[in-house]
């Protein structure tokens, strides 16, 4: 099925059907009596779930393009499982998911078996299709190879998960080190960062807006993401992707969309826009998940950005659709590729001022039970 069209057509049947359900009049009528009292149009709306559903259906496209996004990502899912890739987001939960079984206490004899068998068909097939690739050690594929082979060794007889097991024999094995398992981590030794370093360095990280004109080395802005992929994600998916512009005219162009950056964008050395997909999920469920595990690894970002020298300031990306679009042609993001928010990085300009932004005080901002 070819992807491009197919949330499209949907969207015009959709759209038929609305129409000749309400006419295109209705429709109008509808949205003048909105504008022109909003209150009660607002007030009818919260009445039910599906009530404001109607209101985003035929009054506001507030949420179009999330919901275009989320049925392009749901799409997109299912057919990349039939597709030999880099990455594969059900290998990535379900390997998690095993993960998981293997470190239960206490430890189940069975487990896993409603999803072992499209486990395995999902390594299968990223297997058959790396078969002249080299892998390195540190790859997804070694990972789901190692924990499916620590499972297929402990786990119980049961027709599902025999099945499953003679699938997984059947496969040449890898050249692992079976390292990529559950383990113990060794708390013997003292971490080399203590509460007070980590506050220095939290008090240190502000949002810098002004920097000095002077290119930042690639490498400082790898070991910075590298830190950053260390972040918790849920399942372990990592939905998301940095991409970063460090020539100067690029930079220009992107810093120059979104609307926080006024009056300070043209001094940009560098910015990132953290991009989350909706692929990654089968279930509209799913949908914020791209913007809570991006913004769990920006934060770990920015502050491994702050002990390489450098600084840096998230920016908004509102949902505004003009500015959607511009972004949308400069990075080619598919429907489903939806941007999180900007990161401005950039060796700090020592005459720069930031804000003091007073933080709320632990009374305001924590509950116990
Ligand atoms: C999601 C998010 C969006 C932000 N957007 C902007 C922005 O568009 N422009 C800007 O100058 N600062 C932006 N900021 C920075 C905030 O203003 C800043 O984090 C806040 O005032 C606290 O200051 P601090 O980061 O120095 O602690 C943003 C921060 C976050 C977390």
């Amino acid at each position: 099925m070819e992807i491009q069209a197919s949330p499209r057509k949907i969207a015009h049947v959709v759209k038929y059907i609305a129409k000749t359900v309400i006419p295109e009049f209705g429709i109008i009528k509808l949205k003048q009596i909105a504008q022109s009292f909003p209150e009660l149009i607002l007030s009818s709306c919260v009445r039910s779930p599906f009530l404001s559903s109607l209101y985003y259906a035929f009054i506001s496209p507030a949420f179009r393009r999330e919901h275009y996004g989320v049925v392009y990502g749901k799409l997109k899912y299912s057919e990349e499982l039939k597709l030999a890739k880099d990455s594969d987001f059900l290998l990535r939960r379900n390997i998690h998911r095993l993960e998981k079984g293997l470190l239960m206490r206490p430890f189940r004899d069975i487990f896993a078996r409603d999803y072992i068998d499209e486990t395995v068909n999902s390594y299968k097939n990223a297997l058959l299709a790396k078969q002249n690739v080299v892998l390195s050690t540190d790859s997804e594929l070694h990972w789901a190879y190692d924990v499916l082979k620590q499972y297929f060794s402990i786990v119980g007889s049961e027709p599902t998960i025999d099945e499953a097991r003679k699938i997984f024999l059947e496969l040449p094995p890898l050249n692992s080190n079976n390292q990529s398992v559950p383990y113990k981590r060794d708390l013997s030794s003292p971490l080399p960062v203590n509460y007070d370093q980590f506050l220095a360095l939290s008090h240190r990280r502000r949002s810098v807006r002004w920097y000095l004109q002077k290119p930042v080395p690639r490498d400082l802005l790898d070991k910075a993401i590298k830190a950053a992929t260390l972040s918790p994600s849920a399942c372990n998916r990592q939905p998301f992707e940095f991409r970063i512009f460090d020539e100067p005219e690029l930079v220009k162009q992107v810093a120059s969309i979104p609307m926080g950056t006024k009056g300070f964008n043209h001094n940009f050395p560098a910015i990132i826009v953290v991009v989350g997909k909706l692929r990654a999920y089968f279930s509209e469920r799913d949908r914020h998940v791209i913007y809570i595990d991006a913004s769990l690894a920006s934060m770990s970002l920015m502050y491994a950005f702050e002990t390489l020298g450098l600084s840096s300031c998230p920016i908004n990306w509102p949902d505004i659709e003009a500015l959607e679009k511009k972004m949308e042609l400069l990075l080619k993001l598919e429907p489903d590729e939806r941007v999180i928010m900007l990161i401005s990085v950039g060796y700090p300009d020592p005459d720069g001022m930031v804000a003091y932004s007073q933080k709320k005080p632990l009374s305001q901002i924590r509950k116990y039970n």
